[in-house]
């Protein structure tokens, strides 16, 4: 807004998950020389930074959200030339770069986990948690202790116990996620000081700021208790949030200094709690990723078992979180990542896709934030069909699935395979979709994962050169982001809350007000704004369809089409 706002709040940030985004050298997996060869693709599409997820050294058991050297490439990606490279590419072009630091774990390769193994004495041991839990019991298939005689009840989030026995000390570490994911010990000064130096590291290297992986994870509650079973003894619930969480990314964020961006992954946080991490501008977190809006559908108890919802439901939520930290603190905006199935077959419709990830788009760059896209959500790319669980790449899915099956909760995948279909992060993960040449121009090789098979129909040379594309519509929405400053700082005030089908609010700043209208369905509905809204003074700023007098949408009695949407300009 003016010359003291953050750069971030202004921003369009575009992830890329380098293992799927383009591939330069036909060994079926992407890399940087690929994303190099499509810089001038996201500039011409108009973003403003890059969020990278892991490129460092890793065993790649979780695609690189393991981490084995934290200053290196992986070989896969490249080198680091490569990625210099990358970084002076997108300067060039006024495009930032953000690093995607994964600090709550590492993988058990990395050199100091590898020495905290071999001894109790290691000045590394206390960089992890270990702690004594029953022995051996001989057999050798390293699953010994059963979980009464763990160190707690804690499970892991994609199955089983979330402690594993090590017979090289007789005792078991902590990991959250995969076991060969350790969870750090933030409590330990020394760690806390390797990962500051981490960071400080990259920015040497001129990166310009950091996603920072599950990181209201990072503090365990004193004395690691049991979960409570009523909570599903995920977890999850337990470790989040825990008691110094805000302290020490107060110190991280103090630390990197007023002009980087971080932005806070935070599952499991309500409003409330994320004023914890809200407080004075130089020790804040910039942007916080929650995740209330992209779990409506999911039920309790099992992972992943469904649950039906309604409009009013992510309207609320949505409100909730655009009222809820207007006093301070920033929300990232997104529907689609790296670990979410694709949201037109989520939220919206595939047999509407254009219209329906249009509407998608219109709703994240109209609300209060910095909306972050991900890659091929600015073609409409839809979830592709998983037939074998052999197709399965996702490694929270496999486990998920083999420890389900091991528990004797499900036969095995083809009981689950709709479930699967519908929320595997493989959903997300599938190659960019460049063109309808062989493998979707993604790879000259064998694609490490399969490709969604509508390709020839939905692809990048086809969206750009269709002037009503999903891409058009979001490369008009980033322009339209950018020229109007209350679209990013305006205040949010809901209307029709109840509406079963219509999305509606007004964005205000100062003497300018905008509203916003859209059918979130694939019926036709009509609706009646309150008389408060002045419709005879409206300019539209941009609709998603070929409605030849667009601003005929917001006169008495509109009927919508479905997923059409709006935006109008109020006086
Ligand atoms: C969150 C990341 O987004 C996800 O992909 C990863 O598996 C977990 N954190 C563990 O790092």
């Amino acid at each position: 807004m003016d010359e003291t706002t953050p750069w971030w709040t202004e921003a369009t940030v575009y992830q890329i998950y380098p293992r799927s985004f383009n591939d330069s050298d036909g060994d079926g997996v992407g890399d940087i020389p690929g994303i190099i060869e499509k810089v001038d693709y996201l500039d011409d599409l108009g973003v403003d930074a890059v969020w990278l997820s892991p490129v460092y050294g890793s065993p790649q058991v979780d695609n690189g959200y393991d981490v084995s050297d934290y200053r290196a490439i992986a070989d896969e990606y490249g080198t680091m030339a490569d990625w210099e490279r990358l970084r002076s590419e997108l300067h060039d072009r006024g495009i930032r770069l953000i690093m995607d630091l994964v600090i709550n774990h590492t993988s058990v390769e990395h050199e100091w986990f590898v020495d905290a193994r071999q001894s109790a004495d290691s000045d590394y041991r206390e960089y992890y948690f270990w702690r004594s839990g029953e022995t051996d019991d001989g057999n050798g298939d390293g699953d010994d202790a059963d979980d009464s005689s763990r160190p707690n009840n804690w499970r892991a989030l994609w199955g089983g116990p979330a402690w594993t026995y090590d017979d090289v000390t007789d005792e078991c570490y902590l990991h959250l996620f995969h076991d060969r994911q350790a969870e750090l010990n933030w409590e330990n000064e020394a760690v806390k000081e390797e990962l500051f130096e981490v960071a400080e590291w990259w920015l040497d290297r001129g990166v310009d700021g950091f996603r920072l992986d599950s990181i209201n994870l990072i503090s365990k509650p004193d004395g690691l208790p049991d979960a409570d079973p009523e909570e599903g003894l995920t977890g999850l619930h337990e470790v989040v949030n825990g008691p110094r969480v805000d302290e020490y990314l107060r110190a991280f964020c103090r630390r990197l200094g007023d002009d980087v961006v971080t932005i806070g992954e935070m599952p499991d946080l309500s409003v409330e709690e994320a004023r914890r991490y809200v407080g004075d501008e130089d020790e804040n977190l910039s942007i916080l990723l929650s995740f209330e809006h992209v779990e409506l559908d999911r039920g309790t108890g099992a992972r992943w078992a469904p649950r039906d919802w309604e409009l009013p439901e992510l309207k609320r939520v949505v409100e909730r979180w655009q009222e809820g930290l207007t006093d301070g603190g920033w929300q990232g905006l997104y529907f689609n990542n790296h670990d979410q199935p694709r949201a037109v077959s989520r939220l919206g419709d595939e047999e509407h896709r254009r219209a329906s990830a249009t509407a998608l788009a219109t709703l994240l760059f109209t609300l209060r934030g910095t909306p972050l896209l991900f890659q091929g959500e600015e073609l409409g790319m839809t979830n592709p069909r998983f037939e074998r669980f052999g197709e399965i790449r996702d490694v929270a899915t496999r486990l998920s699935v083999e420890h389900a099956v091991e528990e004797g909760n499900v036969s095995g995948f083809d009981e689950v395979s709709e479930l699967i279909n519908d929320r595997t992060r493989d959903n997300a993960r599938t190659p960019m979709q460049w063109s309808a040449a062989a493998n979707a121009g993604f790879t000259d090789g064998e694609p490490w994962i399969k490709l969604n098979d509508d390709y020839e129909r939905v692809n990048a040379e086809r969206e750009r050169n269709d002037p009503n594309s999903v891409w058009q519509n979001y490369r008009r929405l980033i322009e339209l982001r950018d020229e109007h400053p209350v679209l990013v700082y305006g205040e949010f005030d809901l209307l029709l809350p109840e509406h079963p089908e219509l999305f509606s609010y007004t964005r205000t700043l100062d003497d300018e007000r905008v509203l916003v209208v859209l059918n979130f369905s694939s019926e036709t509905s009509t609706f009646e704004l309150p008389d408060a809204i002045a419709f005879d003074a409206v300019e539209t700023l941009y609709h998603n369809g070929s409605r030849s007098d667009p601003r005929s949408l917001v006169e008495a009695d509109a009927t919508l089409r479905p997923w059409e949407a709006g935006v109008y300009r109020l006086s």
